[in-house]
């Protein structure tokens, strides 16, 4: 399969794809310092809860390499965006590495190569739990990761082994992350799909037409409960309702082990322009308030399954989330000692 890449790094340069201008042009925006890293991510250059997390990592590598204050860079960077995990999980990997050159820019690569690992693992495990039609949400595939992508990559997988045989791709109002981003991927992928407006779910569901629906996670509380795209609590009540599985798919540094639930997970507030203009035309009258918030959060009963790379978890989360947790930490920890 070809697979986008949303960065690369060279030399003293971490270059971005604008995502903003998929798929209609392929820009490329070079980094040089943490700040602007940190404007690639706040500006949404970059978007997808793991690649935000690499970004964050190599803008450290940056902030060494034009010589800005490490704890300044670090606050900066934190502050690009509220709600995806990843961004702090990557930061608080790269802390002990500062000042030293050589091994932040081998932990960077190592954030890195922890996306590809585990969305090989996801993809593997997401691919078994579906079949026929499957509908997703967002855009959880390459671009969204610098990996295989989590429930992008289960799709593609199992589209790969003949189990799924078509996508419907909510189009993901207001920024579009479906329309311009997954419907790309899964055409350079090959795999058959259908766009589809976002009020269209319950029309197909109550037609018999969605056998699964899978989507990612920007982040997940120990018992299951989890931020993702706006639209997403929505897709999980109408699963309920139809008796459809419902597959939040996800690394484990999805998942914020300080909160118990969902109810603490800071959820991002964007433009009322995002969502009175598209592509800069108005479709509502000049100054008319819009709200925009630009994550919901769904309730861990409503999930069927947790794929991750430790496989798929059932419930209760919060005794399989924590056990899985757990498994990873000692994973590492045998690594890190070269056992
Ligand atoms: O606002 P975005 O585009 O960064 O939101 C992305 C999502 O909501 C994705 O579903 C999530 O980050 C998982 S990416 C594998």
């Amino acid at each position: 399969m070809e697979r986008a890449v949303p960065f690369r790094y060279e030399g003293d340069t971490f270059w971005l794809l604008d995502q903003r201008k998929l798929p209609f042009e392929e820009v490329w925006v070079p980094c040089r310092t943490a700040a602007e890293a940190a404007a690639g991510i706040r500006d949404m250059v970059v978007r997808g809860a793991p690649a935000i997390g690499v970004t964050a990592a190599y803008g450290m590598v940056l902030a060494h390499l034009s010589g800005e204050d490490h704890a300044e860079a670090d606050r900066v960077l934190r502050q690009s965006r509220p709600t995806a995990v990843n961004l702090f999980y990557a930061l608080d990997r790269m802390k002990p590495h500062w000042g030293r050159l050589e091994a932040t820019l081998s932990e960077a690569r190592a954030v890195w190569d922890e996306v590809e690992q585990t969305e090989q693992a996801i993809s593997r495990h997401g691919a078994a739990v579906l079949k026929g039609q499957v509908l997703t949400h967002c855009n959880t595939g390459p671009l969204a990761t610098g990996g295989y992508g989590t429930a992008l990559g289960a799709i593609v997988e199992a589209y790969r082994q003949g189990r799924v045989t078509h996508v419907w791709v909510d189009e993901t109002r207001p920024y579009l992350q479906g329309a311009r981003l997954t419907a790309y991927e899964l055409h350079k992928a090959g795999v058959p799909a259908t766009l589809i407006t976002d009020n269209m779910a319950a029309y197909l569901m109550g037609k018999g037409q969605v056998d699964a629906v899978i989507l990612g996670t920007d982040r997940m509380a120990t018992n299951g409960d989890f931020a993702n795209k706006i639209g997403t609590y929505g897709l999980a009540v109408l699963c309920h309702y139809h008796g459809i599985p419902f597959y939040p798919a996800l690394p484990l540094s999805s998942v914020d082990p300080r909160l118990s639930s969902g109810k603490d997970i800071p959820i991002e507030e964007r433009s009322a322009l995002e969502v009175t203009t598209v592509r800069g035309v108005a479709i509502a009258p000049e100054g008319f308030p819009a709200a925009h918030p630009a994550f919901d959060v769904t309730p861990h009963h409503l999930i069927t399954g947790i794929v991750t790379e430790h496989g798929v978890l059932y419930p209760p989360f919060d005794e399989s989330l924590p056990q899985a947790l757990a498994r990873s930490a000692g994973r590492q920890a045998s690594v890190a000692d070269g056992r």
